[in-house]
């Protein structure tokens, strides 16, 4: 109820002092080879610090997500280091089109930081406001994962999603 940042904060006494993942069910990921959660714990152990997974979304539909802006590691292509994120953002106003998608692998520093989050976009305490400030210390990774994502929030992507995985099991 009050917000995504603050569910997260709720789960601190279970979690403790270590890194952990969040999985927002109603992002449903498939991918052909290594799991989307996977790929990130890669990239976790590569770089030692918060991953957000991402892709690139139609400009009209940014203010449905947590928007990033960052710079290509070098020698990757799906690899960003996070300098700015927006919860939201408007088309007119979002510093690019790459959106947040549900999977998230946070460090235990994050929950020192939603403790101090004021709440931001709805009234809420947001996860992306609190990833800011680990950002500004170069301490985010934004992850375009290898896969495919339905929107199980939408009665679209829920519909697609039955469709696809139907086919895919039933072989038509
Ligand atoms: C949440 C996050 C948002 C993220 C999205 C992914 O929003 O606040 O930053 O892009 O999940 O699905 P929600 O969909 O809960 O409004």
């Amino acid at each position: 109820m009050k917000g995504l940042g603050h569910a997260i904060l709720t789960g601190e006494t279970l979690i403790g002092d270590e890194p952990f993942a969040v999985i927002l069910a109603d992002d449903l990921c498939t991918a052909k080879d290594d799991a989307v959660l996977k790929q990130m714990i890669e990239v976790y152990e590569k770089y030692q610090c918060s991953v957000v997974a991402i892709e690139e979304v139609l400009l009209k539909e940014t203010n449905k997500y947590g928007v990033i802006a960052g710079k290509l590691v070098d020698g990757t292509d799906d690899t960003y280091r996070v300098t700015d994120m927006v919860e939201k953002p408007d088309p007119k106003d979002t510093p690019t089109n790459m959106a947040i998608i549900g999977r998230y692998i946070l460090t235990p520093d994050i929950f020192d930081i939603l403790r101090n989050t004021k709440p931001g976009k709805g009234g809420e305490i947001q996860i992306t406001d609190a990833l800011l400030e680990q950002a500004k210390q170069g301490k985010v990774i934004a992850y375009k994962f290898k896969g495919k994502r339905f929107d199980c929030g939408s009665v679209d992507g829920f519909v697609e999603a039955t469709n696809y995985f139907y086919k895919k099991e039933e072989n038509v």
